[in-house]
């Protein structure tokens, strides 16, 4: 007895699955559940949409996001006047809802502004139906905030400064705001030393880079250098780097006093057997003269 009940239980809930996907079918809203926003910057919700009908242009379509509790509580709307005071004029929908594209910009962004949000689509349900805007059709998904306080500090990667050859450090920044990419800024370098890029990482989450590239010179050891990342709103936030300069592959401090050692010593030889040249002959001089002198004393003696 107890088998055929799961049986009809299955049976059932196979059922209520099939209803469900028949239902959503061609109705989808994709958003990221969760993402950083940093606050009195600026954070862009990424979302897109499909629904049933082909090619409906942007105006047959009214998008809306609102707080999750309250599909009235707008935080946007194209009617900026049904919009919640506290986030009037500072929500704008930067995706073409004809594109399924729904893409929201939040600008100064404040501590209560967690959420989550929701986006609701409508849609009149024929095109000769338009006259009768009660009659909508909706998805809606939401995404959640997480407040940061202080801006993310950019990371530095570099590999040993050598004297007189190309140096590159690479300053890169995460962030949500595409819309207000965070600016890179170098204590040192001029602008044809200096490349940026961007790019997506996933789920709302943007880098930034800044590539400084220069040649080290023998003074810029043991001195810093520091990347600061302005964010949209006046956050900044930096990070330094002290180069530790090294010296380029060179053996001139071994082979100059190598050179004049030698060449010290080969005067002092050439010196050294020039006098010994001269005293030898002087004493044989001496000698001779000695020996003369002493013939001569010895034949005086023996006289
Ligand atoms: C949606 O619109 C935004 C803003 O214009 C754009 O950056 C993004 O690439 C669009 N997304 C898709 C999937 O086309």
């Amino acid at each position: 007895l107890g088998g055929s009940r799961s049986i009809v239980h299955k049976v059932l809930f196979m059922q209520l699955s099939f209803v469900i996907a028949v239902c959503t079918d061609g109705w989808k809203v994709s958003v990221v559940e969760s993402l950083d926003a940093l606050v009195s910057s600026c954070v862009v919700l990424p979302c897109t949409f499909s629904h049933p009908h082909e090619n409906l242009p942007t105006s047959k379509l009214r998008g809306k996001w609102h707080v999750t509790s309250d599909r009235d509580q707008l935080i946007y709307y194209e009617d900026s006047t049904r919009v919640l005071e506290n986030f009037r004029g500072r929500t704008k929908l930067l995706g073409k809802l004809g594109d399924g594209n729904c893409t929201l910009e939040m600008i100064e962004v404040k501590e209560h502004d967690s959420g989550p949000f929701c986006f609701r689509i409508e849609i009149a349900r024929t095109p000769t139906d338009t006259s009768t805007p009660d009659k909508f059709s909706f998805v809606k998904n939401c995404v959640t905030l997480n407040m940061i306080h202080e801006p993310p500090k950019p990371s530095l990667a570099h590999k040993i400064p050598v004297e007189g050859y190309p140096f590159t450090i690479t300053c890169s920044v995460t962030h949500t705001c595409p819309s207000h990419i965070p600016k890179l800024t170098w204590s040192r370098g001029s602008e044809n030393e200096i490349t940026e890029h961007h790019r997506k990482l996933q789920l709302g989450m943007w880098e930034t880079q800044s590539i400084l590239t220069f040649i080290p010179k023998e003074d810029d050891d043991h001195k810093d250098v520091t990347c600061t990342a302005e964010f949209n709103g006046q956050r900044t936030s930096e990070e330094t780097m002290t180069l530790f300069v090294k010296r380029a592959v060179n053996y001139n401090h071994i082979i100059i006093p190598t050179v004049v050692a030698i060449i010290t010593a080969g005067i002092f030889g050439g010196l050294c057997i020039f006098m010994m040249k001269k005293y030898k002959k002087r004493i044989n001089e001496l000698q001779s003269q000695d020996g003369t002198m002493w013939n001569r004393m010895s034949r005086i003696s023996r006289r």
